[in-house]
């Protein structure tokens, strides 16, 4: 279904003041205004009460003069969508894209130059976006600067992460807006890169919620060939001002027209379920440019992974001595390589024996003596296994054994030295027949200079992704930016991590029993995440006495992460002899499903609980997942989603009486219920603890 209704509104030889757009239920009303000095701006309300005060629009440009003031209004068009689309993986099997749109072209009189603006009204909230169309005087161009605002109305609860261009691996601080400050808090995002732009800068998705309860969003949409939008923070008049990630000579942007922005996003409701389950960011992203995407597929897989980040074992082959600009032939091994041939072959065993997809390994190929701190141009070449890992060998056995290798490609942000070993790295991955590749960009970037979030790293991470489409290969990057829903253009870029993940828990001061409660409100709105659930045992003293590290959650609420934390990739992050030792909790891991048909969010508040339950597509089981925060939780879920008039064996794993994330974390108890669409389940979660449901019909 498809309907677009398009009509050109006004032509306008004088000057206009004002335009309004409407979502189609009405809720949401934003107003273009000609603003002093010929400024565009725009403000927002929603149920009559405003969200957006009047805000400027648009940029800056290097060596000239802008594109924000002195424009007077040419034309103003209409348009209306309502279609259906169908992602390849997702949520759920059909998304609905239902907006109204006018496109406000504008003509600057001091140059004759050209700008349209375009608004879009959805009901969960607006976006715009600009568009420089083709003309004379503004060819190539550069952007010094973009003058989007977002004025508040006030002085709202945020969940910010500070606004470092290199790294969103932080915790969201929980503040009043007025109460952002970088230089109050710890900014150890763990992995020593640091590039905080700013005592008052955030990065978006920004989550706020205002004093009269509503669920407030900024975000943007479709970065491409363009750099990450951070924000500023006026904290004393609350607003927020686009601050463009810069390059090494600090410029924004470089672009030849015709092009346009990323759409600038504003989500908001008054029911948080509303922001949890939007799919406007996706709706926002050209619709996929694969067309044959029969060999993206959606995966459960294990890894020789956790083993290096626990200590266990190492991704280097060398171990600690010093093998800088030593040939591979000549290192001493260890003992302690994680990814040797046996040891490998010991994951690909397990995940035979108990349904796993793939199999990812990491340290398979030279170069981890030497891949961090260093900031070296040539660390990795991607195609030279290590002398005890057999790809010919690893990867027979597994096709054996039906389990699909996963490629492991860290950079070690060194970017420039990846693309020119891009196609043969492909070509490797492509031969043995591996499906995915898990791309890294740990470390400064080089080129030097350039930052994580800059425009010519998007391109970067976009072209990855592209470039695997040739050689149909699925990309899931850790340490790129945060998606921006891509993955509905470009498919095989299946998942990324760009966020704090689970790792963090293996060796820092972890993840707080709230992490994964605000990250679907924020960084999952552009995106799957790879968060690498399913760790069971929690502290990490099992590995090390003297460690303190552990997870921040319950076993169970590792269980229901697997519902809330959308993945259409989806790890068991721990060691196999670690699930060996809780078979019966295993078995949810094992049965879940990763690709939907149907997801509802039945209960959301960002920083404080989530409760999902999701319909495996192609199948008539339900999965449900709720989560909650550092507190204790009781809540009553009606099962109305299920199918009426059929019954469903549930097997529910929820914490236990005595759970608690930090004193008994492991402690978890498994019941079987008869039930159907009438039922209640009084739902019962242990501070920092969960409750994961499998629903099966009974036949
Ligand atoms: C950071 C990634 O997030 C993690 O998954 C990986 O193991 C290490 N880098 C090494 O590549
Ligand atoms: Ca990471």
């Amino acid at each position: 279904m498809k309907k677009v209704l398009s009509l050109v509104l006004l032509s306008f030889s004088f000057l206009c003041f004002s335009q309004s757009l409407q979502s189609p239920s009405k809720t949401i009303q934003l107003d273009f205004k000609i603003g002093e000095s010929g400024m565009p701006t725009y403000n927002v309300s929603y149920k009559n009460q405003p969200v957006i005060l009047q805000s400027n629009l648009g940029v800056l440009l290097k060596g000239t003069t802008d594109l924000a003031s002195n424009f007077s209004i040419d034309s103003i068009s209409n348009q209306s969508v309502n279609e259906n689309w169908q992602p390849v993986l997702g949520e759920q099997s059909n998304i609905n894209n239902h907006y109204n749109q006018i496109k406000v072209a504008l003509t600057q009189s001091r140059t004759g130059r050209k700008l349209n603006i375009v608004f879009r009204a959805f009901d969960e909230g607006v976006a715009f976006r600009y568009e420089f169309p083709k003309q004379k005087d503004l060819n190539y161009f550069i952007i010094s600067d973009e003058s989007t605002e977002f004025n508040l109305s006030g002085n709202h609860k945020v969940f910010w992460l500070p606004g470092d261009f290199d790294s969103n691996e932080y915790e969201y601080n929980q503040t009043s807006f007025s109460n952002i400050d970088t230089k109050k808090i710890n900014l150890d995002n763990g992995i020593g890169v640091k590039s905080i732009s700013g005592q008052y800068t955030v990065q978006s998705p920004l989550m706020m919620k205002t004093a009269s309860n509503l669920y407030l969003n900024i975000f943007e949409a479709a970065v491409v060939n363009y750099p990450v939008m951070h924000l500023e923070a006026d904290t004393k008049n609350f607003k927020l001002k686009s601050q463009l990630v810069p390059n090494a000579i600090g410029d924004k942007a470089y672009l030849q027209t015709p092009c346009v922005s990323p759409w600038r996003t504003i989500m908001m409701s008054d029911d948080a379920r509303d922001i949890v389950g939007s799919k406007m960011i996706l709706n926002l992203n050209e619709p996929s440019k694969i067309d044959d995407t029969s060999w993206i597929k959606p995966m459960k897989y294990i890894g020789v992974w956790w083993e290096m980040h626990v200590g266990k074992s190492t991704w280097d082959y060398a171990g600690s001595q010093n093998a800088q600009n030593q040939k591979t032939q000549d290192l001493i091994p260890s003992g302690k390589h994680g990814a040797n041939t046996a040891n490998v072959k010991r994951y690909i065993d397990f995940a035979a024996q108990h349904g796993f997809d793939g199999v990812l390994v990491e340290g398979w190929n030279a170069g981890w003596e030497d891949w961090y701190g260093n900031w070296k141009e040539e660390v990795f070449d991607f195609t030279t296994p290590y002398p005890d890992f057999n790809l010919q060998e690893v990867n027979d056995y597994a096709k054996s054994k039906g389990v699909q290798m996963i490629m492991h490609n860290e950079t070690s942000g060194s970017v420039g030295n990846y693309e020119r070993h891009l196609d043969r790295a492909f070509e490797l991955t492509q031969r043995y027949g591996y499906p995915s590749i898990k791309t890294g960009y740990v470390g400064k970037i080089i080129p030097r200079g350039e930052f994580h979030d800059g425009q010519s790293m998007v391109n970067h991470y976009n072209f990855v992704a592209r470039r695997a489409a040739d050689f149909k290969l699925m990309i899931n990057s850790h340490e790129s930016s945060r998606p921006t829903g891509y993955s509905r253009t470009y498919p095989n870029y299946i998942a990324a991590e760009a966020a704090r993940g689970n790792e963090f828990n293996a060796w820092s001061n972890g993840n707080s029993p709230m992490h994964e409660t605000i990250l679907p409100f924020t960084r999952l709105l552009g995106g799957p995440m790879d968060y690498t659930p399913g760790i069971f045992e929690i502290k990490m003293n099992v590995y090390d006495k003297t460690k303190t590290a552990q997870v921040h959650t319950t076993l169970a609420k590792q269980l229901a992460l697997y519902v809330t934390m959308y993945s259409p990739l989806q790890m068991a992050a721990d060691l196999p002899e670690n699930y060996e030792k809780y078979p019966d909790a295993f078995q949810f891991i094992k049965d879940v499903a990763v690709d939907w048909s149907q997801s509802k969010y039945l209960e959301a508040e960002p920083g404080y609980y989530l409760t999902v339950a999701r319909k495996a597509k192609g199948s008539e089981n339900w999965f449900l997942g709720a989560i909650t925060d550092e507190n204790q939780r009781k809540t009553d879920i009606k099962l109305d989603f299920l199918t009426p008039g059929q019954k469903y064996k549930a097997i529910v794993y929820q914490d236990s009486k005595t759970a608690h994330w930090q004193k008994n974390p492991i402690s978890y108890e498994i019941k079987t219920l008869e039930v159907d669409s009438k039922s209640k389940i009084k739902l019962i979660l242990a501070a920092g603890g969960g409750t994961a449901i499998s629903f099966m019909p009974i036949k």
